[in-house]
């Protein structure tokens, strides 16, 4: 167990003091001992002590999941919080986030940040002097692919040469799939209406990087985009933000809930993961959410897990 935690370690060096801002911030190497250590951890095969570390949250759009995995995982590092809500801060009133950013790295030890556009986290991350943690943008839910690999490496072992296909709209958490999984060697199938297809660049640069062979493609037919696959993933199809286009929405992605129907066309011991919130009836049905092949809630705890794991890496506490 000793050299499993030194080669770990080993492996994880390199992060500390960096920011992760996309699945593309570390390696494959340290994305396979990310996922490693947050299994030791998991199981209390490892424990951790950053020594009162701060985590501060800087929210910009709603959470549960990230927000209280990010505070358990800090506790659980003998760390502490602090959540620094735009709207209670002076953020909301115009306070430059150059100056925010560096008057909270005086006080923080590391920033995980939740808001809109990718560049405003690159923002956070240029003026901190802290390591800055992508909790999701509408470019990225980096953290989110780490529960969900660890999820499926849970469920079936080995990564490499396994499929996920997602089934729904080419967004945030489809993105970091691709990039994840292509570093991790995993076949990653989206499968969406036209129109709604993840960003070129993202794909072309999930190809550039894909491991072991996998294969990063981009199908319109649900039923070809789950054939054979090992997990079957969905998300949301109006994402925070887009609640206007809720409608039109439900319209273009007819044909694209994860039912039972299409789960039979997936490998017969797939699982089902979802990132939540979920709404059921619409990208997935009743009956596959509470289903024997979902871990959706598994992968929701892994959250907590993955999470430790990152924060430790980042901090240098290995
Ligand atoms: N999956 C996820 O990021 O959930 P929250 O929006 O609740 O954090
Ligand atoms: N794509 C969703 C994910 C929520 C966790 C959103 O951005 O709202």
């Amino acid at each position: 167990m000793a050299t499993a935690a030194a080669g770990v370690a080993a492996a994880l060096s390199p992060l500390s003091g960096c920011d992760y801002l996309s699945s593309t911030d570390c390696s494959a190497t340290e994305t396979s001992a990310l996922l490693e250590l947050a299994g030791q951890l998991k199981h209390g095969d490892r424990r951790i002590d950053l020594g009162n570390r701060v985590l501060g949250l800087i929210f910009t759009k709603a959470s549960t999941r990230t927000r209280v995995s990010f505070q358990v995982a800090m506790a659980r590092l003998g760390g502490q919080t602090v959540d620094l809500n735009p709207q209670v801060t002076q953020l909301g009133r115009g306070e430059p986030l150059e100056d925010t950013a560096r008057v909270l790295s005086r006080y923080c030890d590391v920033l995980a940040v939740r808001t809109f556009a990718q560049q405003e986290l690159m923002d956070y991350a240029h003026w901190a002097s802290v390591p800055v943690i992508n909790a999701l943008t509408d470019l990225e839910h980096p953290c989110q692919a780490l529960a969900d690999f660890l999820t499926m490496q849970e469920a079936h072992g080995d990564l490499p040469g396994q499929t996920l296909a997602y089934v729904g709209d080419g967004n945030n958490v489809a993105h970091s799939l691709m990039l994840c999984g292509a570093l991790l060697g995993v076949n990653v199938r989206i499968g969406c209406p036209e129109g709604f297809e993840p960003l070129p660049g993202v794909l072309e640069q999930a190809r550039s990087l894909a491991q072991h062979g996998a294969s990063i493609d981009v199908v319109t037919d649900p039923r070809e985009a789950v054939q054979g696959a090992q997990a079957v993933y969905t998300d949301v199809w109006a994402s925070m933000g887009q609640e206007a286009e809720q409608v039109q929405r439900e319209q273009a992605f007819a044909g694209f809930c994860v039912d039972e129907a299409l789960i039979r066309q997936a490998s017969s011991n797939a699982i089902v993961l979802h990132c939540l919130p979920a709404h059921r009836g619409e990208e997935i049905s009743p009956g596959v959410m509470e289903g024997s092949a979902s871990r959706i809630f598994d992968q929701a705890e892994n959250r907590l897990h993955a999470q430790q794991a990152l924060l430790a890496a980042v901090m240098g506490g290995l």
